[in-house]
């Protein structure tokens, strides 16, 4: 017969501790785990488990059906079957009370953002329509002919030199037509950003951040001869790369100050720091925020993997911005990962020899033109 001992651990979840060998006739313990079901959330821990009946694993995946369960459990077999039935899985009681705390605030997050005005901005109406199956010019053209700004920028990157019309474009119809929905996105999510950043207004440093990282990234794509097109898409990640950062920042201000003072004084990488604090990292955040907000599938994805690159697949994206992200850690003296490898990576797929004999310095000269400019 299996122990069980239930008692709720610091944040207030209630944890069940399964030890020994558990049997299919052990009625008491299944009785208390289905009680389980009556809280909003509750671990299961199996670290002292020995050996189970299948019984185990399909109370357990009838109660996840009900509440939010997370196992903590280390032993192969358990976890095997944990993931069969698509239970969610901890190695510690800290990382599933923390991935608690990372529900927490993203529900708080996104609970809050409901109600600012960012969303009603028309830049933020015309991502959505752009991203919608039956978007058509004629109507998209409606819904900007009483934005100047927007209608000009169209116009202006319609007729600079990559789109190589024979003749000019002259109204917004032909402008767009020439474009195509794609870069029509960009500019849309570009004008969108402009509205959070000064919506999030007070940061600064972040907003230079993501300017300086977006003008870095996109000089280390040209250099190694990337596309137009690449290179609008990595200007655009580097800008938006931190906004998660900025939406954790401007919700939470308390606890971000507890995350500068990690990064700051201990040296601890933010994305840590917040997982300290938070339970979620500002890349997992901003990932969510891109998607919710209708951007391109490409900025979620970069935004989400420009710390850890683990997505192989986007690397010709995340690289450069992986690369000037970390750089100008370094010179602003926060924790960084050595970029020097990534960078010759990054050439290397793209074929391209590094035109950098002293990368620290000529990046700092770059920067140094670029803010004359
Ligand atoms: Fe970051
Ligand atoms: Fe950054």
């Amino acid at each position: 017969m299996a122990e069980y001992q239930i008692n709720t651990i610091e944040s207030g979840i209630t944890q069940i501790t399964v030890s020994g060998s558990v049997e299919s006739n052990d009625s008491e313990l299944f009785r208390a785990l289905s009680h389980l079901s009556n809280n909003n959330c509750a671990l299961v821990n199996l670290l002292e488990l020995s050996e189970t009946s299948e019984d185990l694993f399909l109370h357990l995946a009838d109660i996840s059906s009900q509440t939010k369960i997370k196992v903590i459990v280390k032993k192969p077999e358990f976890v095997t079957k944990c993931n069969e039935i698509g239970l969610q899985i901890f190695p510690t009681i800290k990382s599933a009370s923390l991935s608690y705390a990372g529900e927490e605030t993203l529900r708080i997050l996104i609970a809050q953002l409901r109600d600012v005005p960012i969303l009603n901005t028309e830049a933020y109406k015309l991502i959505q329509y752009v991203a919608s199956p039956d978007a058509n010019f004629p109507e998209l053209e409606k819904m900007l002919q009483n934005n100047a700004g927007l209608c000009s920028q169209i116009l202006r990157t319609a007729n600079s030199p990559y789109f190589m019309r024979s003749s000019k474009a002259e109204t917004l119809q032909q402008a767009m037509v020439t474009l195509g929905f794609a870069p029509l996105r960009q500019i849309f999510v570009y004008n969108f950003y402009n509205s959070v950043g000064n919506f999030f207004g007070a940061q600064k440093e972040t907003v230079e951040h993501g300017q300086n990282c977006a003008k870095l990234a996109e000089y280390i794509a040209k250099s190694a001869g990337a596309s137009y097109t690449e290179c609008a898409k990595i200007r655009l990640i580097g800008l938006l790369h931190d906004v998660g950062r900025q939406a954790l920042a401007f919700f939470f201000p308390q606890q971000y100050e507890k995350v500068q003072h990690m990064v700051k004084v201990e040296q601890k990488p933010s994305f840590l720091a917040e997982l300290v604090v938070f339970g979620i990292e500002h890349q997992s955040i901003g990932s969510i925020l891109a998607n919710r907000w209708n951007f391109p599938d490409y900025l979620s994805k970069v935004i989400a993997d420009h710390h850890y690159l683990q997505a192989k697949d986007w690397n010709t994206l995340t690289l450069p911005v992986f690369c000037a992200n970390n750089f100008l850690n370094q010179m602003d003296g926060d924790p960084f990962s050595p970029f020097y490898h990534k960078l010759e990576g990054y050439f290397f797929l793209k074929r391209a020899e590094l035109p950098w004999k002293d990368i620290d310095a000529e990046l700092l000269e770059f920067l140094d033109r670029s803010q004359e400019s």
